[in-house]
Order: structure tokens, then sequence, then C-alpha cells
């Protein structure tokens, strides 16, 4: 048997197309919804992702605002940025790239921006509001994971749900989200004794540690679907790189049934899941 491969650049393009829609009857009244990206710092990863958002929030229509601050920036100032973003009726979406640098408190800055302004779902209100079932901006990642578990299964209710992964950013708004959806959830993570045997019981397999090729095929259940949200960078030979995720995917293929690749599965619905929590914060403001 071979895993059905989940195509997360065709999925992405189409959640894109419908936030494009969105924007399209916001602008006939008017309205432009716009996203604002503060980068602090030349961290070249993140360079990356600030300018594949920056164009993709202008492809869908909606105006784009970036903030580019040197990495020896003060905290008042990146304070007082995020406080003219808040107050700024265009900017209906307000994202700061994280890692920042050291000096800066990352949780002081993320709990500065106007939750109703916070695309990430960072915010200590947001991460409360999902974790008491309310309505919340959703963490980018896990909604476009969820989105792509629910086109894959239909109705998760009563799955066992394993998360690999406690981080803030995906593991533990995962585990909300499939609460959520009443799957039976238990989040692992490095130090989990017997981990392979945990795995093998999932039904859903969502994999976030950021170990390159970690789980093997042999910790999967037969016909389990396989969310891995891994983007590791090893060692190709020949002095190149290639991109792997947390699952050893040669060998997860061949017992899955269903699996994300990598490149080109969560990876891109990320950045769609963003623009489409942009579009929600806009219309919620002009509700
Ligand atoms: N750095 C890596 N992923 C993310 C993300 O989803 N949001 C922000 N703000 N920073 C990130």
């Amino acid at each position: 048997m071979t895993a059905q491969i989940i195509d997360g650049k065709v999925f992405a393009a189409r959640v894109r197309g419908q936030v494009a829609q969105g924007v399209t009857k916001l602008k006939a009244r008017g309205i432009t919804p716009g996203l604002a990206v503060v980068l602090v710092g030349d961290d070249p990863a993140s360079e990356v992702y600030v300018r594949n958002k920056g164009r993709q929030t202008i492809e869908v229509g909606m105006a784009s605002f970036e903030h580019r601050l040197s990495a020896d920036t003060s905290e008042a100032d990146l304070l007082a940025l995020v406080k003219r973003l808040n107050a700024d009726p265009a900017v209906h979406g307000i994202l700061v790239q994280l890692p920042l640098p050291k000096h800066l408190n990352a949780d002081l800055v993320i709990n500065a921006i106007d939750p109703a302004k916070d695309v990430d779902g960072f915010h200590i209100l947001n991460v409360g509001l999902l974790g008491t079932g309310q309505k919340a901006m959703v963490p980018c990642t896990p909604l476009g994971c969820l989105m792509m578990l629910r086109d894959q299964l239909g109705r998760l209710e009563g799955l066992n749900a394993v998360v690999v992964g406690r981080s803030n950013i995906v593991g533990k708004p995962m585990a909300q989200l499939l609460l959520g959806e009443s799957c039976t959830v238990t989040i692992a993570h490095s130090r989990t004794r017997n981990l392979a045997d945990v795995c093998r019981g999932a039904d859903i397999l969502v994999a976030a540690v950021g170990r390159p090729e970690m789980i093997p095929g042999d910790w999967i259940k037969p016909g389990a679907t396989v969310i891995d949200v891994g983007i590791n960078r090893v060692d190709a030979g020949a002095g190149k790189t290639r991109l792997v995720g947390d699952v050893q995917f040669e060998t997860a293929v061949k017992v899955a049934g269903a699996i994300t690749p990598v490149p080109g599965g969560v990876g891109p619905m990320t950045i769609a899941c963003l623009l489409a929590n942009t579009l929600t914060a806009c219309c919620r403001a002009h509700d």
C-alpha cells in the first residue's frame, strides 16, 4: 500500500483563492485588508519568510506593510511601533516575526499586540480563548494542519490523535484544535517514554518536534493520516543540503493512509492561513 500524498501547494492555492474572493468583496465596500509584518534583525530564514509573506499578501489584493528594524532595536522602540500599528485603522493584522533578538522579551512584545489584530494567535488572550473553546485567532500552522485533516478525513470525532511536539506555536494549539474536534488527544515529545508505541496508537499523527526524520514508518499505524510539520535542512553530500521533515518519508509512505510531503505539505499552508486570519480580522473589525 502507498499513502495518498496530501498536496499542500494545491490546498494553499485554493485557500488563497478563497481569501482573494473575500478581499474583492471588502474592496467593493471601500475596505482594503492590511497586514503589517515586523522583522527585527537580519536572520536569513526570517528574511525569506517575510519576503514570501509580503508577496502573497499583495497577490491576494491586501495591503502589505513591512517594518524592518535593526538587530539592536530597543524594546521601547519595538513596543512603540506595535502601539502605532494597533492604532492604525489601515492595519488589520500584525505579525512580529520570531525569533526576536535575545535582548527583546518576545512574550512582552506579543502581548502588546491588540488581540483582535493578532493574526498569529500568539497573544495570551487568544491562547486562552482557544483553550476554552471560544472564538479565537488560531495560530496559522496548526490551523492549516486542521484544514488538511478535515478535508482528508471529514469528521475527526473519536479518532486517536498524537501530536509529537509541545511548542506554543504548533504542538499545544494543534492539540487544542484536535480536542475541539472531539479527538482523543495525546501530546508527546522528545522525553516521552515508549514514543514508538504512543505513535503506533495514532489514527492522526502530527509531527512537530524539529528533529530530522525522527519518526520511521514502523512507528505508524497502517492507514493513519500523517501530518509532518518539520522543516529540517540536512546535509545531502557534495556540499549540498536538502529539506526533510520529522517523519522518514520513504518508509512512512508505505504504511500511512495519507501523508504530507516535505517540502510541499504543511509549509505552504502557513502563509495561506495567515492571509485567511487577516481577512477574518478585517471582517470582524467591520462587522
Ligand atoms: N517564525 C517561524 N514561524 C513563525 C510564525 O508562524 N509566526 C511568527 N510570528 N514567527 C514565526
